[in-house]
């Protein structure tokens, strides 16, 4: 069982400068990754096991039953994981390859260690090669021998691509393409379905999803010294049919004052901070968004409902 990890010591953002800049922005809104402080890790996860919430089993799902027909299409070769969000999901292709090389890159180290060893205790016979950096933005892997001589198969589920902005999507899929060097790319990509189901999604029962964009006033007012009340601000979210996504906000109930990352933000009655968008891509979608980024979508496997889809696409040329 081998683990190899490599820092690139991604740059710390600067978060009073992001925040002020994004309180700035109108609407207001901050990167979707500022989420993701530990509490909001283990939100996201609970998320993930609501029944309102059926994107990430339904992908595991799609990935278990065709992780044979997958692998047939891929052919061998070194998968990349972009992200380590949920190790299991890269389990039956690794079992389905009979991959002896993974890597995954993650701007988390912790992220990163923790997801591999579960991965090494289930693939003994998968060298695991971590990369911290910024995943998202990554036009090249770096030099090790272990990462040497193999053709690339890319990863990228959990339709994570719909956190990005359209020319953010277009960036990642052109740097993937360089970073893959003609290898194809496997991407999780959740669809457009009737508002209602996708808004509960979005907005669970059990007030999870409300929660998960309420600890991002939580983290603030801890790293930045804010006053942010949670209890102020209402959680909305809602299908935004022109732009075929869910946008995500905290609603302020009332007229107000917030004090963070040393200035003071007015906030009106009914003023949106929008904390996340989830962009859904039907196949046209992202077949179009693939052939701009020069790839084209060579197969897909959807589930029955048509809920969510694992393009594999491969270099146009
Ligand atoms: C990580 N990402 C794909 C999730 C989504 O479905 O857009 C993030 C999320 N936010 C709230 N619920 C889920």
């Amino acid at each position: 069982m081998s683990i190899t990890l490599i820092d690139l010591h991604p740059s710390p953002a600067d978060l009073q400068q992001l925040v002020q800049e994004g309180l700035r922005r109108s609407p207001r809104q901050l990167p979707a990754w500022l989420l993701y402080n530990d509490e909001g890790s283990r939100l996201f996860a609970e998320i993930c096991r609501q029944p309102e919430y059926t994107l990430t089993n339904r992908e595991i799902t799609l990935l278990e039953l065709h992780a044979d027909a997958i692998a047939a299409a891929t052919g061998p070769g070194l998968v990349v994981e972009f992200g380590i969000g949920n190790a299991r999901k890269v389990d039956p292709l690794l079992t389905a390859l009979g991959s002896n090389i993974f890597a995954a890159l993650d701007i988390s180290y912790s992220a990163l260690e923790e997801a591999l060893s579960g991965l090494a205790a289930r693939h003994p016979n998968t060298a695991m090669v971590g990369i911290c950096c910024d995943h998202s933005s990554m036009k090249e892997l770096p030099a090790h021998p272990a990462l040497e001589g193999h053709r690339r198969i890319g990863f990228f589920p959990g339709s994570s691509l719909g956190n990005f902005t359209p020319e953010e999507a277009l960036a990642f899929l052109r740097n993937a393409r360089q970073l893959l060097a003609g290898g194809p790319l496997l991407l999780g990509l959740d669809q457009p379905r009737a508002p209602a189901l996708m808004e509960a999604a979005y907005d669970d029962a059990a007030g999870v999803s409300a929660a998960f964009a309420r600890n991002l006033l939580q983290r603030l007012n801890r790293d930045l010294q804010g006053d942010a009340d949670p209890k102020q601000f209402r959680y909305r979210a809602r299908w935004q049919a022109q732009q075929q996504r869910i946008e995500m906000a905290l609603v302020s109930t009332q007229d107000q004052i917030v004090h963070l990352a040393g200035e003071a933000w007015f906030f009106r009655n009914g003023d949106a901070w929008i904390t996340e968008y989830s962009v859904k891509y039907s196949p046209k979608a992202a077949a179009e968004l693939a052939t701009q980024a020069g790839w084209r979508i060579e197969r897909r496997w959807e589930d029955p409902h048509q809920q969510m889809a694992l393009h594999l696409l491969l270099p146009a040329d």
